[in-house]
C-alpha cells in the first residue's frame, strides 16, 4: 500500500530522517517505536507532506506522492494526527470535527461549501461524516462540549474523530495515547482496534511501547533518523540494537541491573 524508499531529511545539519525504508501493506496495524528525537514524528511530516524529503521515494497505492501538498495527499487517503493536538478550543466536539471535514470536501474553501446548492450537498455529507467519526471514537453524548473542556483522553479521541471524518485508508496515529491515565490509555486501545477491525491501515507511534507491543503484529524501530530493526514485535523487543537505543549496551545494562 505504502512505501518509502531511502528517505532522507536533515534540519541545518541535523539528519533528522536518514535513509528510511519503510513499508505499510494493506489494512496493516504497525507500530513505529524509538527514543525520543529518533525522527518518528518526521517521518509521519514527510509521509503527510508537511515536509518534503530532501531525498528518497514515497509511493502510495501506485503515485508518487513526495512533493505533494499535505490536502492532496489528505485526498489520497493517508491522514494523520498530530502528537500535539490541533483542536480549537473554543469550539464545540461536533464544529472540531465538520471543520477538519469540511477541509478536505471536494473544491473545498469555506466559503463555497456555505454556498450553492452543490455545496450543500457536500455540506450533509460532511455533517454525515462528522457524526460517524464521532460514534467511533465515542463522542456522541459531547456534541456540544468546547473543546477546552473535555477530559484529557477525550481530546485525544477527538483528534482521532477529526482525522477518521477525512476517511483516511491509512491513518498515522502520532502518541495517541501520551498524557493519559491507564483506564483512558484502554480506551485508546480499543479504539485502535475497533478503527484497525474497519479495514483502515495504522501506523502507531507511541511512546507506551507495551501499548505497541500488544496492538502491533509488526513493529519499526527508529533511532537517531535511522531505522535499527523491523519485523515481528517479539523477535524486535529482543534485538539487541533495539535494546541497546533503549536502555544501553549488554555491558551498561548488567552493571545496571548489578546496582552499580
Ligand atoms: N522543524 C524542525 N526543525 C529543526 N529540527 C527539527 C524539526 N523537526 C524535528 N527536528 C529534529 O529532528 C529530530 C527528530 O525529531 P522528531 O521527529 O520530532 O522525533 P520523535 O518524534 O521521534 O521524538 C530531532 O533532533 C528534532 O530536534
Ligand atoms: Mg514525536
Amino acid at each position: 500500500m505504502f512505501s518509502a524508499r531511502s528517505v532522507s531529511l536533515s534540519f541545518s545539519g541535523v539528519r533528522a530522517l536518514a535513509g528510511i525504508d519503510l513499508r505499510v501493506s494493506e489494512g496493516e496495524l504497525m507500530g513505529v517505536i524509538g527514543p525520543n528525537g529518533s525522527g518518528k514524528s518526521t517521518l509521519f511530516n514527510v509521509m503527510s507532506g508537511i515536509y518534503k524529503p530532501d531525498s528518497g521515494q514515497l509511493e502510495f497505492r501506485g503515485r508518487m506522492i513526495a512533493g505533494m501538498r499535505p490536502a492532496d495527499i489528505v485526498r489520497q487517503g493517508i491522514v494523520r494526527t498530530f502528537q500535539n493536538k490541533r483542536l480549537f478550543s473554543n469550539m464545540t466536539v461536533a464544529e472540531n470535527v465538520m471543520v477538519a471535514g469540511l477541509k478536505a470536501a471536494p473544491g473545498s474553501a469555506l466559503g463555497d461549501v456555505f454556498g450553492t446548492q452543490g455545496s450543500k450537498a457536500a455540506m450533509r455529507s460532511c455533517e454525515q461524516r462528522a457524526r460517524q467519526s464521532l460514534e467511533a471514537v465515542g463522542l456522541t453524548s459531547m456534541l456540544e462540549v468546547l473543546a477546552k473542556d473535555l477530559p484529557y483522553g477525550a481530546q485525544n479521541r477527538l483528534e482521532i474523530a477529526r482525522a477518521l471524518v477525512l476517511d483516511p485508508s491509512l491513518l498515522l496515529l502520532d502518541e495517541p495515547a501520551a498524557g493519559l491515565n491507564p483506564s483512558e490509555r484502554g480506551d485508546v486501545r480499543e479504539l485502535i482496534r475497533s478503527i484497525h477491525g474497519r479495514g483502515i491501515a495504522i501506523v502507531l507511534v507511541e511512546h507506551d511501547v507495551r501499548m505497541v507491543t500488544g496492538l502491533c503484529p509488526r513493529i519499526a524501530v527508529l533511532d537517531h533518523g535511522e531505522k535499527i530493526a523491523d519485523g515481528p514485535a517479539q523477535e524486535v523487543m529482543r534485538d539487541e540494537r533495539v535494546l541497546e537505543a533503549y536502555f544501553g549496551t549488554q555491558e551498561q545494562r548488567e552493571r545496571a541491573h548489578a546496582g552499580e
